[in-house]
């Protein structure tokens, strides 16, 4: 077998383990919950879905209009012309969107969800944004009797759409266990961090993580085949040692490969690294590899890689 056809062989198989787990069909649950979904992306789109198959009553809204017709055709639900349309009588409003502006837009003005929403309802932001753009919503929705739970996600499109993701949240118990059992629709594990903002603050210590291991990585990954080394056997030797990792298990064969259009985009990852730098400025944390990395994702689109995944730190180190 040539080098080539091995490597894309381990790198099937470590997705099946790891990455794209079969679908998880989830029991209907006994309570039905009327909710809407803002936000029909790679990610809110199968999420919506898990709601919809777990038994709530879901009307979606989408901006491109087409997602929310495709996702009726597919799913039972209604799709709604705004935001506040489909608020309308929601106990639960999900959302998941691009950014703060974004998620301010959606939530907030007069075609916002907030502007429908009645007293005890929940917002559960599942984008990924800043701890400072929850405090604000939070605050918005208290004076009108709304709770708010941020709760950014982690595992990616394939965790989405097997109903696998980990979520992890900010904001008040009681609004947090009410919402709880909806969300587990489309979780593998749902965790109150503490008040709100304490969901989007977990997230970044889990993008400041990566950024740094995927650099590593690429380094590493880089290194042996500079030496001549087959990559093949390093990975499968060093994957059952200190050096294991997600990302090396389910991306380093594709990196020795030079693949990199799928997972998560580089786009997206600068915006998460940005709001990590700003919340570190205000914390005081200092993060010297973080926005180093943040510099070579600046470079990676710069070559054009903006929708590449996050592995393609690789693509630098390679061809420099
Ligand atoms: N993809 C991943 O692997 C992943 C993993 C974890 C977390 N996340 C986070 O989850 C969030 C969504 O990611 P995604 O991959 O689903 O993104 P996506 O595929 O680009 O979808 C973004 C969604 O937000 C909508 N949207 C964006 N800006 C809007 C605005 N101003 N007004 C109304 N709707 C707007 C888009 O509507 P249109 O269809 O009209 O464009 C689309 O439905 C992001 O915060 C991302 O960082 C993503």
């Amino acid at each position: 077998m040539r080098a080539g056809e091995a490597l894309i062989r381990l790198a099937a198989s470590r997705l099946t383990s790891h990455a794209e787990k079969p679908q998880q069909s989830k029991s209907e649950t006994s309570t039905m919950t009327k909710v809407a979904f803002i936000g029909l992306g790679v990610m809110g789109f199968p999420m919506a879905g898990h709601l919809a198959a777990a038994g709530h009553d879901v009307t979606v809204y989408n901006r491109t209009p087409a997602k929310a017709e495709a996702w009726t055709g597919q799913h039972k639900g209604s799709a709604a012309a705004s935001p506040r349309e489909a608020a309308a009588g929601a106990e639960i409003v999900f959302s998941c969107v691009g950014n703060d502006d974004d998620l301010r837009s959606v939530i907030l003005g007069g075609e916002g969800a907030f502007a429908e929403m009645g007293e005890g309802s929940i917002l559960v932001d599942n984008t990924t944004a800043s701890a400072e753009v929850a405090r604000e919503l939070a605050a918005t929705g208290a004076e009108s009797g709304i709770a708010f739970i941020d709760a950014p996600v982690s595992g990616g499109q394939a965790g989405a759409e097997n109903g696998q993701l980990t979520v992890m949240c900010g904001g008040e118990r009681a609004a947090f266990d009410r919402a709880r059992p909806v969300i587990d629709a489309f979780a593998r594990a749902v965790t109150l961090m503490g008040p709100v903002g304490a969901g989007q603050l977990t997230k970044m210590v889990n993008q400041i993580c990566i950024a740094g291991l995927l650099q590593g990585l690429s380094e590493g990954m880089n290194f042996g085949q500079k030496a001549g080394l087959d990559m093949e056997k390093v990975i499968d030797v060093i994957s059952k040692g200190a050096a294991q990792s997600w990302q090396m298990d389910n991306r380093a064969v594709t990196m020795c490969e030079g693949k990199f259009d799928f997972g998560f985009a580089v786009d997206w990852m600068r915006k998460d690294l940005g709001i990590c730098l700003t919340e570190a400025q205000n914390n005081g944390a200092r993060l010297p590899v973080t926005a180093l990395v943040d510099q070579f994702y600046a470079q990676v689109q710069a070559c054009g890689g903006n929708r590449w995944d996050t592995s393609s730190l690789m693509h630098l180190v390679a061809n420099d």
